[in-house]
Formats: C-alpha cells, sequence, structure tokens
C-alpha cells in the first residue's frame, strides 16, 4: 500500500533522512523504531510534505504522492496524527472532530463519531469542553479521534504513547490494534515504546540516523538481543507493564 524508496529529506542545509526504503502492506502495522533524533519524526513529515522530498519516492496505492501537497493526502486516505497531538486548543472537542471530517462525506459523519466514542468514551462528556483544557491523554484521545473521522486507510502514528500514564498506553495501543481490526486500517506507526509497539506489529523498521539499519516482522525484532539492548531499556523484563 505504502512504497517508499531511497527517501531523501532535511532543514535546510541538514539531511536528515539518508534514503530511506521501506514498504507498508495493506491491512497491516508496521513500526518504526529508533532513537531520539534519528529522523522518524522527519519521516513521517515527509510523507505529508513537509519537509519535501529531496530524493526517492512515495508511493501509495500505486499513486507517486511523492510531491502531493498535504490537504490532498487526506482525500487520498491518509491520515497524520503528528507528535505531540496538535490539537486546536481554542476550538472544542466537537469541532476539533467536526474539522478531522472535513473532507468526508457529512453522510458518514454520525457513524465515524460514534466509532470514535466508542474508542474513547472519556470524550463523550468532554463535547463542549475546549481541546486545550484536556488532560494530555484526553488530548492523544483526540488527536487520534480526529485523524479517524477522515475514514482513513493508513493512518501515522507519532508517538500516541508519549507521555502518558501507563493504563492509558494500554488503551492506546489497545486501541491501535482495534482501529487495525475493525476498521482494517494500515498503520504506521512511530514509537519510543518499543515493546508494546513491536508486539503487536506485523512488521518493523529500526532507524539509525535517518538510515534503516534492520528490519523484519514485529517478533523477530522483538527477539533481537541488538534492538532489545538499545530500545528496550534494561532488557524485556522492565518493559513489560503486566
Ligand atoms: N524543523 C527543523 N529544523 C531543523 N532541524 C530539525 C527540524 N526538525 C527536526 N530537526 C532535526 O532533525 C533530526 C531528526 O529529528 P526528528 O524529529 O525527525 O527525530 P525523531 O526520530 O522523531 O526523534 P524523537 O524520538 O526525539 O521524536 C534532529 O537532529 C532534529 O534536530
Ligand atoms: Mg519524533
Amino acid at each position: 500500500m505504502l512504497e517508499i524508496r531511497d527517501l531523501r529529506s532535511g532543514y535546510g542545509l541538514i539531511e536528515v533522512l539518508q534514503g530511506i526504503s521501506l514498504r507498508v502492506e495493506t491491512g497491516e502495522i508496521a513500526t518504526l523504531i529508533g532513537a531520539n533524533g534519528a529522523g522518524k519524526t522527519t519521516l513521517l513529515m515527509t510523507l505529508s510534505g513537509q519537509p519535501r522530498a529531496r530524493n526517492g519516492s512515495i508511493v501509495f496505492d500505486g499513486k507517486d504522492i511523492t510531491h502531493t501537497p498535504m490537504h490532498n493526502l487526506v482525500r487520498l486516505g491518509i491520515a497524520h496524527v503528528p507528535e505531540g497531538r496538535h490539537i486546536f486548543p481554542r476550538m472544542t472537542v466537537l469541532e476539533n472532530l467536526q474539522l478531522g471530517a472535513f473532507a468526508c462525506d457529512p453522510k458518514n459523519f454520525a457513524d465515524d463519531l460514534d466509532f470514535a466514542l466508542t474508542l474513547f468514551p472519556q470524550l463523550e462528556s468532554r463535547m463542549a469542553q475546549r481541546g486545550g483544557t484536556l488532560s494530555g491523554g484526553e488530548q492523544q484521545m483526540l488527536a487520534i479521534g480526529r485523524g479517524l473521522m477522515s475514514r482513513p486507510r493508513l493512518l501515522l502514528l507519532d508517538e500516541p504513547s508519549l507521555g502518558l500514564a501507563p493504563l492509558i498506553v494500554r488503551q492506546v495501543f489497545d486501541t491501535i490494534r482495534l482501529i487495525n481490526r475493525e476498521r482494517k486500517t494500515t498503520i504506521l506507526l512511530v514509537e519510543q515504546n518499543a515493546f508494546q509497539a513491536l508486539k503487536l506489529s506485523d512488521k518493523a523498521y529500526v532507524m539509525v540516523n535517518g538510515a534503516i539499519t534492520l528490519s523484519g516482522t514485529g517478533a523477530e525484532l522483538l527477539g533481537n538481543s541488538e534492538v532489545q539492548a538499545a530500545y528496550m531499556e534494561g532488557g524485556l523484563a522492565q518493559t513489560v507493564p503486566a
């Protein structure tokens, strides 16, 4: 469904992505792990068109989208839930969700809202509250919910569990699995929580300094001693929140 070939991008004179190639097949959950500053966010941002690709190609559903502007990607079926949530703080929860659905058939709105609220029932009593006054966990739920309102076929999630309490982290990972199963949404997930992410991934990639250094199934990378040492602090024991 998504094929990235030899992608290079960066900021000004700084080259961040050093020729990334990866594939995400229809219906799967693919995860990208890597240290801070590796270029994970830059990859998702480049997929969304900002910064621009300097070299290489991005093909989605057989269509070259390397230079397609962000607002058109939503119509093609790609939703990006950025790192740090970036919900609209002065708009209400409902307005944020409505914005997520801007490019969609209004006929679907009620159903899609229903689905988002089934995933995140905590938001239901907060529909009239301003986004900026939600807790961090609620804002992350809203950010994912807003992404889902466009009925994406490919969902790009950048560190959805960052800064959340363990129970909410669990809810977020359960939700990712559910979205994939129920809606058959293909997911490209960027995560620091390597253990949880690899556990639910069909395929995974490790990024180091803007290059993919390792790839395999989620299970393969979970069992890889280098991955365990570098991305699962203290080995598996510490990373399993029961
Ligand atoms: N807007 C920007 N202008 C200049 N440099 C940037 C910009 N955004 C990111 N960078 C640099 O690009 C490199 C990769 O950053 P990126 O945010 O893609 O890393 P990351 O893998 O997502 O890290 P993290 O896990 O901390 O989120 C870093 O060295 C960063 O300083
Ligand atoms: Mg990042």
